[in-house]
């Protein structure tokens, strides 16, 4: 039998390198004024980095910003803009709870620094149709479920470089991490 799905989520990913510095300058970051929101063992700087000029000039604009105009070109968006920017860094067995991006259309999170070798700190998406798709979740064979897509949550490794953007209103959280300084930048952007 054939099976087609209709209204996947869509998860955009692209690889910007991360520029020299930026790992060093998160440890400023994070001398200055931090916060929790999210997270538990670690740190978040408020979510108005984007105001932050000399984070702007020296690695924002060129390093993070023009190679992600570059990359939404190919999806056509007419344009957008960068509500929210913060960067959050996680020590080992620090976390981020299940939590979802009011009022924007798309959260975004871009690795700074993550190792590729240790276990945890991966980012976990939770299937927004979990309780409607419950018996197919449960009966459906597991082949046909993984070709789909279709599980209770997805988890995806960190992996320095690598941008992911998804609806803002898909619930995620951070497993924890399995190494000290697991530094990601995140933020908000809406469409149009
Ligand atoms: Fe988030």
């Amino acid at each position: 039998m054939d099976i087609r799905p209709l209204f996947p989520q869509l998860i955009f990913s692209a690889t910007i390198p991360v520029p020299n510095g930026l790992v060093e300058y998160c440890d400023e970051l994070k001398k200055g004024k931090t916060e929790n929101r999210t997270s538990g063992g670690g740190w978040e700087t408020p979510n108005n980095l984007q105001e932050n000029k000399k984070f702007v000039d020296k690695y924002l604009k060129v390093h993070f910003l023009v190679p992600l105009q570059r990359e939404l070109s190919t999806v056509k968006f007419p344009s957008w803009n960068l509500d929210a920017l913060w960067i959050s860094g996680l020590n080992r067995g620090g976390y981020h709870v299940d939590h979802i991006h009011p009022c924007a259309d798309f959260a975004f999170t871009w690795y700074i620094n993550a190792y590729e070798n240790a276990e945890g700190g991966c980012i976990s998406f939770r299937n927004p149709m979990e309780y409607e798709s419950s018996k197919m979740l449960h009966y459906l064979d597991p082949e046909i479920k993984n070709a789909l897509g279709l599980c209770h949550n997805f988890q995806i490794k960190p992996k320095s470089g690598l941008f992911l953007m998804f609806p803002a209103s898909l619930y995620h959280m951070v497993l924890p991490s399995g190494s000290d300084n697991r530094l990601a930048m995140s933020g908000n952007i809406t469409i149009g």
